[in-house]
């Protein structure tokens, strides 16, 4: 017996991290979550402002500053067509930290959480941290989440069903009419709706519309952050918005865990949302550039894939020892079943890369594909 918690000891470090590990350290990486493009620079001078000025020393409010939760609420109005009042917004370390604290105040010992599989590896994790029990459910063919499959697998223990659109590590882009389908399925069955929308700039075809737009009685939290839209990884500046009483109950966790966002980061992230978007739209097409290389790749080696409309990640059908193939060539792809069991069969390629790796990369995984066949 040792004195760890049950619940820790059922979470283990991300399979992700096994790969890289396993990789040789010339290797190009098209295993990472995050773009390679810089933070830009006018988020980066309000940050190295706020220091310089003693104004990012102490701790701000525990929901954040007034401005940056104000630049919140101004980016739903401008992009999302929704109203946030500033008071319902906490900016967190990430959104990594807004979806911990969006289970651990929703979910009880035992209950069940819905999510997406293959789906994020957080969404397992963080529900078992939390005391509840994941409920994976298997996608479409195409790889988005059915919102009957959802409505099927609600229970009378569960609290809450988590959508990602546009999804890790699919790519896929869900459509209007499911998002509202979402919210209605919140609203009927009285079951929390927690709808992660950090990659929700980088969309290709379709629409992303978010099923807060669409909800009518208070059950759906929607998650964002700086870290995707704008190359802020590093920085840990996200945010969850919901209704009052919801916020309150996270604000309780938040507080404990968290305290505050970092400050300078929260100056680097108002200024992000607030300043021109120009960098964002130039990396999205950069984004799309690079996914047209490497899907034509795909095509060539005979590979077949649902074609990612967002995101910068493409899930391709791979042989049996595909993965391990490529990655003993050099290249680090991540295998699908690190993201749940219905990931067999697939491997995650993330395009985050610049566009002359990735062409090495393709011809690496052009040849690792003749070896195996
Ligand atoms: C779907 C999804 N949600 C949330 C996150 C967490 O992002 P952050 O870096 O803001 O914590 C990630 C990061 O990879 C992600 O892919």
């Amino acid at each position: 017996m040792t004195d760890f918690s049950r619940r820790v000891e059922q979470v283990s470090i991300s399979g992700i991290r096994e790969v890289f590990e396993a990789a040789s350290e010339d290797a190009i990486n098209l295993g990472l979550g995050q773009p390679d493009f810089p933070t830009p620079d006018h988020a980066r001078q309000a940050a190295v402002e706020a220091i310089q000025a003693g104004e990012a020393d102490g701790y701000t409010s525990n929901k954040g500053t007034r401005e940056l939760r104000a630049a919140i609420s101004a980016k739903h109005a401008r992009d999302n067509d929704l109203e946030v009042d500033p008071e319902d917004v906490i900016a967190t370390a990430g959104g990594s930290e807004a979806l911990h604290i969006a289970l651990e105040a929703h979910v009880d010992a035992g209950e069940e959480v819905i999510f997406p599989d293959p789906g994020f590896v957080s969404y397992d994790a963080l529900t078992r941290l939390a005391g509840g029990t994941p409920n994976p459910v298997r996608l479409r063919e195409d790889l988005t989440l059915d919102p009957e499959t959802v409505e099927e697998a609600i229970t009378d223990d569960t609290a809450a069903f988590v959508v990602n659109s546009p999804a890790n590590p699919t790519g896929a882009v869900q459509s209007p009419a499911d998002m509202r389908e979402f919210a209605r399925i919140a609203d009927e069955h009285d079951v929390l709706c927690i709808t992660d929308e950090v990659y929700e700039h980088i969309v290709f075809e379709g629409e992303h519309r978010s099923p807060l737009e669409f909800s009518e009685e208070g059950n759906v939290v929607l998650i964002n952050a700086c870290s995707k839209t704008y190359s802020m990884t590093g920085w840990r500046l996200g945010w969850v918005t919901g209704p009052t009483d919801r916020i309150e109950r996270m604000l309780r966790v938040h507080q404990y865990v968290q305290a505050c966002a970092s400050a300078p980061a929260q100056y680097a992230a108002e200024a992000a949302l607030s300043g021109p978007q120009d960098a964002v739209e130039e990396m999205v097409a950069a984004f799309e550039r690079r996914r047209d290389v490497l899907l034509d790749g795909l095509d060539d080696m005979g590979l077949t894939y649902p074609t990612p409309k967002g995101a910068f990640y493409a899930m391709p059908r791979v042989p049996d020892g595909w993965v391990e193939e490529v990655l003993a060539r050099g290249v680090v792809v991540v295998p699908g079943d690190a993201f749940g069991q219905h990931g067999d069969g697939y491997a995650r390629i993330s395009y985050a890369t610049g566009i002359e790796q990735l062409k090495e990369a393709i011809e690496i995984m052009d040849a690792a594909t003749r070896a195996v066949r």
